[in-house]
């Protein structure tokens, strides 16, 4: 077995001030903008290297990032001696392999969501973990670091609006890649109200259905929009609108309602236009802008060790459920979600 991490330890380069080198894979739109954020907003770290199969990106994302090295393969990063924990920001099909390295190499990773597209892949990450023997995996479920949904959960659990009983979530693209499968809305997009779901109630979702209009004629031929509708343990429900070719904009929102009151989620930018009858606010074009504290946020707690970030068996359940989504927009019939029981490494 590799050097055993306690859960949460980074390793860092040694003399001077405490600084971890990060390794990260995949320079595209979330990649470039991890690097940066590790550059520029969030301390105690530098990205030491980076790979790309587009090399063209991984020279421009290095060059931005101060001169981090660039390789040339992907498994020599990371073992390196010059990188202590990893970033995984390439495409979701990617991630499984690149997860099991850092896991042999006994290195911290932080892992974008999904944690792998299907619910064997993310097994075989999480048993090698379990093997492994302690917790080195973190996956890029953001919105927990967002201070709209932390301060909705501080609401809730202080029981100023009573038992839960009802969620409202909307989740607005303006654009998806034409033809996209259906279930890609599910697996890469409302996985994260998946996640969400299971944090804020700290329970499991044990029933989905999935209910669709018509399409959009907008949508190229994908199923768009959809309404997921989940069950958790206790009886709450939630429901989730996924329209990724809303064409408007970019918007993430919801509303809790409680047996006292309701807490709203929302991200209005502090200017608005008055003029000509309208009272109008602008909205961002995707996620960046919408969710840029929280991802400097995850990052600075991953790089304090704070371990707050979801774990691998979070993952492993988000896809899980996901994939009970899946099969429900496939029968339209409501699905028992089983998730087996939580290993003893990921018990609280
Ligand atoms: N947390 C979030 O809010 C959020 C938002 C968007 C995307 N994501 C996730 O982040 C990841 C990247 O998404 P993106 O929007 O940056 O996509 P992107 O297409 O912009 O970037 C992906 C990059 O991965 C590279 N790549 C492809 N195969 C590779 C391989 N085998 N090894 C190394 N690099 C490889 C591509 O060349 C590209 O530069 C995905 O897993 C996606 O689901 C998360």
């Amino acid at each position: 077995m590799t050097t055993m991490l306690q859960p949460g330890q980074m390793p860092a380069e040694a003399g001077g001030p405490t600084v971890t080198r990060i390794g990260v894979i995949g320079t595209g739109v979330m990649g470039a903008d991890h690097a940066r954020l590790l550059t520029e907003a969030v301390s105690g770290a530098r990205v030491g290297g980076v790979f790309d199969v587009d090399g063209g990106r991984a020279r421009g994302v290095a060059a931005a990032s101060g001169g981090a090295r660039v390789f040339a393969d992907p498994y020599a990063l990371i073992v390196d001696d010059g990188i202590d924990a990893v970033l995984i920001a390439s495409s979701d099909a990617t991630h499984e392999d690149y997860v099991l390295a850092c896991v042999a190499a006994g290195k911290p990773v932080l892992c974008e969501k999904p944690l792998a597209p299907t619910v064997e892949a993310c097994a075989r990450i999480v048993e090698a973990e379990i093997e492994h023997g302690s917790r080195l995996i973190t996956v890029g479920f953001m919105r927990r670091f967002d201070p709209g949904y932390t301060g909705m959960r501080a609401l809730l659990t202080a029981g100023e609006i009573g038992a839960p009983l009802l969620m409202h979530n909307v989740h607005r693209n303006p654009a998806a890649v034409p033809g996209l499968p259906g279930s890609a809305l599910i697996t890469n997009s409302a996985v994260h109200e998946l996640d969400i779901v299971r944090w804020l109630f700290g329970e499991e979702i044990v029933e989905v259905a999935v209910h669709t209009p018509r399409p959009s004629g907008q949508a190229g031929g994908t199923q768009d929009p959809q309404l997921l509708v989940l069950t958790t343990e206790s009886g709450v429900l939630a429901d989730v609108e996924i329209f990724a070719n809303a064409r408007y904009g970019y918007e993430v929102r919801c509303e809790l309602v409680g047996e006292t009151g309701t807490v709203t989620v929302d991200a209005p930018p502090p200017t608005s236009l008055r003029r000509g009858g309208l009272h109008a606010r602008a909205l961002p074009g995707d996620w960046r802008p919408r969710f840029a504290e929280a991802y400097r946020l995850e990052l600075q707690d991953w790089i304090d060790g704070a371990a707050g970030g979801a774990s691998a068996w979070d993952g492993f359940a988000a896809t899980f459920v996901a994939h009970a989504c899946v099969a429900a927009l496939t029968s339209g019939d409501r699905h028992a979600v089983e998730l087996p029981p939580v290993p003893a490494l990921y018990r609280r």
